[in-house]
């Protein structure tokens, strides 16, 4: 159960001083497990759940320390209004994990949304997750722009922030971000569509190991080589267009045979069947929506399971097809 191993060596490295503040955990050169496919337990049983992924409390614990939620909202595409709306209907029905970025352009109505809630539901800040993203272009007045978004969004610290591509200075505005953690503007820091190559480079500089990393993930496209390679840093995978995105990803995921076959088996959705396989391999999920009956239908995933066979089938789906283009 080399996944596993990996993960409790990268959590006793926290436990025995070289964690979050010092962690420069080497990447996994385990040329072994280097085939694309989940890792046995001792059972020979196939297991997916990086340790710490917990569905009674709906929440992972990262490397950081800090709990963050398993499934939340994303924003990608929404207006300010949209995104106060979508915000407000996911805190609505439970969902505490919430997904923005710069180049959204949505982080003010994010704000709004989160302050709505936060008065008409009596939800405490500490209880909601927001992650934000630094665009390529503030990289290199990264220091700046990390106190620019909390002034956006309204907020006295962001749960997650993350560099939301790799670009020249990639590395100066991940440094930013840690000075970030140290003043306490940013919990825990991540990357996004970021592979191998560019994960090695980062690592050679970063003191605090990234907690997440934000890449295009559903069935056509699982990130495996991505996810067994950062599986020894016990960085979480986290899935955009969990639902294969909007347009084409979409239709072609929740039309698929073997998805509307199982969820026909559980009484579910197509879409939920999809968000469920994200969580039960170990993913965090980020469905965007501006519906809120979709909303609410995201998040109702937790009085149900996949079975292995209904996992594996799911899992032969793989074939390295992405939806974007970016
Ligand atoms: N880091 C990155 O580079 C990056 C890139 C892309 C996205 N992201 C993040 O990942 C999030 C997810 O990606 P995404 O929003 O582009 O794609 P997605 O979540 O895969 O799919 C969104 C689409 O799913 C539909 N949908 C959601 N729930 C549904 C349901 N229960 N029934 C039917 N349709 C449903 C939405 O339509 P309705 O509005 O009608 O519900 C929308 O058209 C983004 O919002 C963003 O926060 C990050």
């Amino acid at each position: 159960m080399k996944y596993m191993t990996a993960f409790l060596i990268a959590a006793m490295m926290m436990i025995s001083g070289c964690g979050t503040e010092d962690t420069n955990v080497p990447v996994n050169s385990d040329s072994e497990n280097t085939e694309n496919k989940p890792d046995k337990d001792e059972n020979g049983e196939t297991t997916y759940l990086p340790e710490g992924f917990n569905f009674e409390t709906r929440s992972v614990k990262l490397n950081s320390g800090y709990e963050m939620p398993i499934i939340g909202i994303g924003t990608y595409l929404l207006t300010n209004a949209q995104a106060e709306e979508s915000v407000y209907n996911a805190l609505k029905v439970g969902m505490r994990l919430i997904d923005t970025a710069d180049i959204y352009g949505n982080e003010v109505g994010v704000g709004r949304g989160i302050r709505r809630a936060m008065n008409d539901f009596g939800i405490k800040r500490e209880d909601i997750f927001v992650t934000s993203k630094l665009w390529t272009s503030q990289f290199a007045q990264a220091d700046d722009e990390i106190d620019e978004r909390l002034e956006r969004l309204g907020l006295d610290y962001v749960d997650l922030l993350l560099l939301h591509h790799t670009a020249p200075n990639d590395e100066h505005a991940y440094q930013a971000m840690e000075r970030g953690v140290k003043a306490g503007k940013i919990h825990s820091i991540g990357i996004s569509n970021f592979y191998e190559d560019d994960i090695d480079r980062l690592m050679k500089i970063a003191k605090i190991t990234p907690a997440v990393i934000q890449n295009e993930t559903h069935p056509y496209h699982q990130s495996r080589s991505v996810k067994q390679h950062i599986a020894p840093l016990g960085t979480i995978m986290e899935s955009w267009f969990p639902l294969g995105g909007k347009g084409t990803g979409i239709k072609t995921l929740s039309q698929h045979d073997v998805i509307t076959s199982i969820a026909k088996a559980h009484d579910k959705s197509p879409y939920q069947v999809l968000l469920r396989w994200q969580l039960q391999s170990g993913n965090i999920a980020i469905p965007g929506s501006t519906n809120a009956a979709h909303i609410a239908e995201d998040f109702d995933i937790f009085d149900f399971e996949l079975t292995s066979d209904d996992m594996k089938k799911i899992d032969d789906l793989d074939q390295n097809h992405r939806f974007a283009s970016y």
